[in-house]
């Protein structure tokens, strides 16, 4: 194997003389490619910006194929498997040409292969920012052949990574403990994390993973390469590992049940796969995925400031009436905030949203409950210096529904088949592979604002998975189909809503963070982290979430104690501090809070708008890990110029005689002077460094005291440059 690879190396480094090298970089990183006329694309490097590929070269470097199909190398991990016009499933690519563009903040590389017999097209594309250190890939795969060509694996990218002492870290959760972070070493054989749920595909695992290069993984040192897929459907992440020398990493749609036909002049573009190198462990890369989708727009208006919402779920659930909503408003006003959001409940006519098993699809008032109908409550809020939202789970639908008996056809399911129900034991998935679906779905957003101008926020819930596999709208042909035209349905429909409506504040979520991925953030502001709203099982559901999604994406609200989905009663002050790392909310009635409780929550929310730029916008480092079972956990939020942070220490266990650590700070300018001051406190004395000043170098390698004691005890500091 040795001997191998040192000939690959030689290869490499012939070829070199007679190829092209194609140098995608970021502002710090650089992933090198080599193109030769009739060859296939190679890749040689990902790391850190290098300027002259002969030092790639000189050193053994990699050398492997940038997309490789299946048929002729077919021994090894490959992302595209074709079964062409005259039934021949091999596809052997080389490279024709390639193009730069540039875009506004973006340069895209398009390097153009063709099969060396069929007419049959594959561009491999690369997107670089300016503005962050994220790389995105994916590819246009072209028919010109005289018939239909089959997809049998069309995957997005592809990576080599030198062995070593690799380690994957990705997230595996379930309801109410989405984004629990797993971490092991990638061994020999294959390493997989795929999803079958088919509508909300971050349940259980999500389409993101982390490389550690150097051992076990840490947040802010080592190479960490990140690696985040854009699909709202089922996916497949895989890290093939054979002999000693590469792991082969690709990342896309999952081929499972979804073998995709095009016809002669058709095009396939598979989904993103964003990469993302650091040298700062799990946190830089974290921090470059945050800053890649706030600063484009990865997630709807990333950098436009989100509003303190009250949602009214946990506070009402389907009891919905103007007087319950107007006290709610109410409630919230007193608070500070500045958005009143209906959740479910407010809908049907025939059939009455009472339980949570009838009317998805008829999303018209329940005038029993709401007599003056939704413009009324808009009004309430108005009068009260409140925005208004609302809820709505537009893919869905109930049998009974009167949709479901005006459109039996529109639900996904083989027309030969009983329909399986979901929640409820009565949801069903409306069809959206069919374009009178995506306009019906269209149209429900359309029908809110014409009747309800004022609407400032939707809450966009899904709540079913796919059951039955079939569609009464896809030919016969093309039944594979449906998993994929499912998700490009749904885009297509999202990007006529973004298009009418650019303003409109959207949140997604799916049965919680069910659909917490890149693949449907660039048309939604945020989402549910999780139904989950405990404050301690929280931290856990929040720190695997931001490892690859922003602060300002995450909808973290305070609810009541005991808490409802899991009974623990926990201070307000800690339930606080672990929703201000989010876009604050409450999910709860103001009115169940005490004197002093109420005083607490409207002196933390002004906090929270004073800070909330920072909290929004700034750079996030996750220091003591709740995975770590200790009972601590803390992260900082830096703005980008290190002038200014905010400090989150929580202890969520208590017995006697436990180890506190020391908390060190991260990311500070080592040469600057802070002052610490704690803020959103409730009594107590203040500790021994409050009100002094430390040097970011002393605060970074020494930390502070501080004092937690008891059990769901928390503080945060606030940081100041002098
Ligand atoms: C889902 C959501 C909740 C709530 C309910 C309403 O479970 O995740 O936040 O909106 O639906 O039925």
């Amino acid at each position: 194997m040795k001997k191998l690879f040192f000939l690959t190396a030689l290869v490499a480094s012939a070829t070199q003389l007679l190829a092209k090298d194609i140098y995608v970089n970021t502002p710090s990183t650089t992933l090198l490619l080599n193109a030769e006329e009739g060859k296939p694309l190679h890749i040689s490097y990902y790391g850190s910006k290098v300027t002259d590929a002969s030092e790639v070269y000189n050193a053994y470097s990699l050398w492997e194929e940038a997309y490789p199909a299946f048929g002729a190398g077919c021994q090894e991990l490959v992302c595209l498997s074709a079964r062409h016009a005259d039934g021949n499933m091999s596809t052997e690519l080389v490279y024709i040409s390639d193009t730069e563009r540039q875009e506004q903040n973006a340069k895209v590389y398009v390097i153009t292969m063709k099969d060396k017999v069929y007419d049959f097209q594959v561009d491999v594309c690369y997107r670089t920012y300016q503005n962050c250190d994220v790389i995105e890939t994916w590819t246009e795969i072209r028919n010109n052949e005289k018939k239909p060509i089959t997809l049998l694996q069309y995957a997005s990218g592809f990576l080599p990574i030198r062995q070593g002492d690799v380690w994957v870290s990705h997230q595996h959760g379930a309801w109410g403990a989405e984004a629990q972070v797993t971490e092991e070493p990638l061994h020999a054989g294959q390493f997989l994390v795929q999803d079958y749920n088919s509508v909300k595909n971050a349940v259980v695992n999500r389409p993101n993973i982390m490389l550690s290069l150097d051992g076990k993984p840490q947040e802010n040192q080592g190479r960490v390469i990140g690696a985040v897929l854009c699909w709202s459907g089922n996916f497949k992440m895989k890290v093939d590992t054979q002999g000693k020398n590469i792991h082969r990493f690709s990342a896309g749609i999952s081929e499972d049940n979804a073998m995709y036909t095009l016809k002669k002049g058709e095009s396939f573009t598979t989904p993103q796969l964003a990469l993302t190198y650091s040298t700062e462990g799990m946190g830089g890369a974290s921090r470059s995925f945050h800053r890649w989708a706030r600063k484009n727009n990865m997630v709807a208006h990333g950098e436009k400031m989100r509003n303190i919402l009250l949602n009214s779920w946990e506070g009402i659930y389907l009891d919905v009436d103007q007087q319950k909503c107007e006290k709610l408003m109410d409630g919230v006003k007193t608070l500070g905030g500045e958005l009143f959001v209906l959740d479910d409940g407010w809908f049907g006519n025939k059939y009455r949203r009472n339980v949570d098993d009838k009317a998805l699809g008829d999303w018209v008032t329940d005038t029993l409950k709401l007599p003056q109908g939704i413009p009324a409550l808009a009004k309430a809020a108005k009068d009260r210096g409140l925005k208004f939202g609302i809820w709505i789970e537009p893919e869905m639908t109930n049998n009974p529904s009167e949709l479901y008996e005006k459109h039996p056809d529109w639900i996904v399911c083989h027309p030969t088949r009983e329909p399986i129900y979901g929640r409820g034991g009565t949801q069903l998935i409306l069809d959206l592979s069919n374009p009178k679906v995506q306009d019906f779905v269209f149209q429900v957003v359309d029908n809110l604002m014409q009747e309800t101008p004022d609407l400032y926020y939707i809450k966009w819930d899904a709540n079913c998975e796919i059951h039955n596999f079939g569609s009464s709208y896809l030919t016969q042909d093309n039944q594979s189909h449906l998993y994929v035209d499912y998700h490009k349905g749904l885009i297509n429909a999202l990007k006529r809503i973004r298009a009418k409506y650019p303003d409109l504040v959207i949140q997604c979520c799916a049965s919680g963070g069910g659909r917490v991925c890149y693949g449907l953030m660039p048309y939604f502001d945020e989402f549910w982290v999780s139904d989950n709203t405990d404050a301690q099982q929280r931290l856990f559901i929040q720190w695997g979430t931001s490892m690859f999604f922003p602060t300002n994406a995450m909808a973290q609200h305070v609810s009541a104690s005991p808490n409802h989905q899991t009974g623990r009663q926990i201070p307000l002050k800690f339930r606080f501090d672990v929703a201000f790392t989010g876009r604050l909310g409450i999910e709860m009635r103001p009115s169940d809070f005490n004197e002093r409780e109420l005083a607490f929550a409207q002196r933390a929310i002004e906090t929270y708008k004073h800070f909330r730029p920072l909290i929004q916008q700034g750079d996030l480092y996750r220091l003591i890990s709740p995975y770590e079972g200790k009972g601590f956990c803390s992260e900082m939020i830096m703005n980008e110029q290190k002038t200014e942070g905010l400090f989150f220490a929580y202890k969520f266990e208590q017995y006697m005689d436990l180890f506190r650590p020391r908390f060190q700070f991260a990311g500070l300018d080592p040469n600057a002077i802070y002052t610490l001051t704690e803020i959103n406190r409730d009594g107590g004395n203040a500790d021994h460094w409050e009100g002094h000043k430390f040097s970011g170098q002393f605060l970074m390698e020494n930390g502070v005291e501080i004092n937690l004691s008891g059990q769901w005890a928390s503080k945060v500091i606030h940081l100041k440059k002098n």
